[in-house]
């Protein structure tokens, strides 16, 4: 038997284990975002009262898993702070138990464990750097500016995939076939195979980068969440500077795609909020804060009645 299942179907009987380690890729300059991010890094920037950051940390412990590793760069330290311990601020908090609790939570919630990225060479030159710490066990890369709705997982799915196939787990989202240009764009065959009859599992044949919409080969754009093998890293040694000078993750999941590794994703068609630039991090706010027991009915309400008022430049009442 070879050492990759190619059929999804399979169980994961063949014993390979699930990945238990998360690496989160958060040392780009993030200039869709300036001026706001040249001092304050796009994964803090708050969706109601939580950094992004936070959200997606509680994505991957939500899935199982507890042990993330932040790869950051330069003036971006502070997501590290984040997860720290306040003693100082848990002692002023010692009369306030809801406020103490959300503080302690931000502590206790992973293991949280950092490297640096010295130069932004590209994503693939940053998952690089969690060679050590990964080892050649597979794990999950988590991209700081996006996160999926809680109620809607993702990530259980492509966990349990990987350890069936051993391979390289994507996940893709439908967009409009007008905008195919925003995004990385795939080819793929259909498993007609599906995860508790929700998620649609597709084979990966190639991945196109911000084609046009006649060059399109579907509507399927990838999403931040991949399941890799160890062995990507070695595949990341070997990847050439590619599309903006940078390395890319996508280079290096081809090179490992032609050596005969499945690469398989899941179609998500749950809730994704986007918040690397200032629309879809609006957006993001707006919903989540919308959907929020304390607040929700209260912003409805509110957001509601400026939609229909002159100031919103929408209908007048
Ligand atoms: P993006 O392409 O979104 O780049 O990177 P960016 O710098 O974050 O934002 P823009 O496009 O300039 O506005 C995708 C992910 O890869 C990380 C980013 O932090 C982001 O999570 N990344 C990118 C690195 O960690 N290092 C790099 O060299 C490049």
């Amino acid at each position: 038997m070879s050492e990759h299942s190619a059929n999804p179907s399979a169980t994961a009987a063949a014993g390979r284990p699930r990945a238990v380690k998360a690496v989160i890729p958060a040392a780009g300059l993030a200039t869709r975002f300036l001026p706001a991010t040249k001092a304050v890094p796009k994964e803090l920037l708050p969706v109601v009262d939580r950094p992004v950051l936070q959200y997606i940390v509680e994505e991957a412990t939500q899935a199982g898993i507890s042990d993330v590793l932040l790869i950051t760069g330069r003036g971006k330290t502070s997501m590290v702070d984040h997860f720290d311990r306040r003693p100082d601020l848990e002692e002023r908090l010692a009369k306030k138990p809801e406020l103490l609790a959300a503080v302690k939570r931000t502590e206790e919630l992973a293991a949280i464990y950092t490297c640096r990225q010295p130069e932004q060479l590209g994503l693939g030159h940053a998952v690089g750097f969690a060679e050590s710490h990964v080892g050649d066990a597979p794990f999950a890369v988590l991209l700081g500016d996006e996160f999926v709705k809680p109620s809607e997982p993702l990530l259980p799915a492509m966990l349990e995939l990987q350890a069936r196939t051993g391979g390289v787990v994507l996940a893709f989202f439908e967009v409009d076939p007008a905008e195919t240009s925003r995004y990385g764009i795939a080819s793929v065959e259909s498993t007609g195979d599906e995860f508790a009859g929700l998620a649609e599992v597709v084979k990966v044949t190639g991945l196109v980068e911000k084609p046009s919409a006649e060059e399109a080969p579907s509507n399927l754009a990838v999403l931040g969440r991949y399941v890799l093998p160890g062995r990507v890293f070695d595949a990341i040694r070997r990847t050439e500077p590619g599309s903006g000078g940078e390395i890319q993750l996508t280079d290096a999941m081809e090179i490992l795609r032609n050596e005969g590794v499945p690469v398989h994703a899941i179609v998500y068609r749950g809730t994704r909020y986007d918040t690397g630039m200032p629309l879809g991090y609006l957006q993001t706010v707006v919903q989540i804060a919308a959907e929020r027991d304390d607040l929700g009915a209260e912003f409805r309400k509110w957001l509601a009645d400026f939609v229909n008022s002159d100031a919103s430049g929408g209908p007048s009442t």
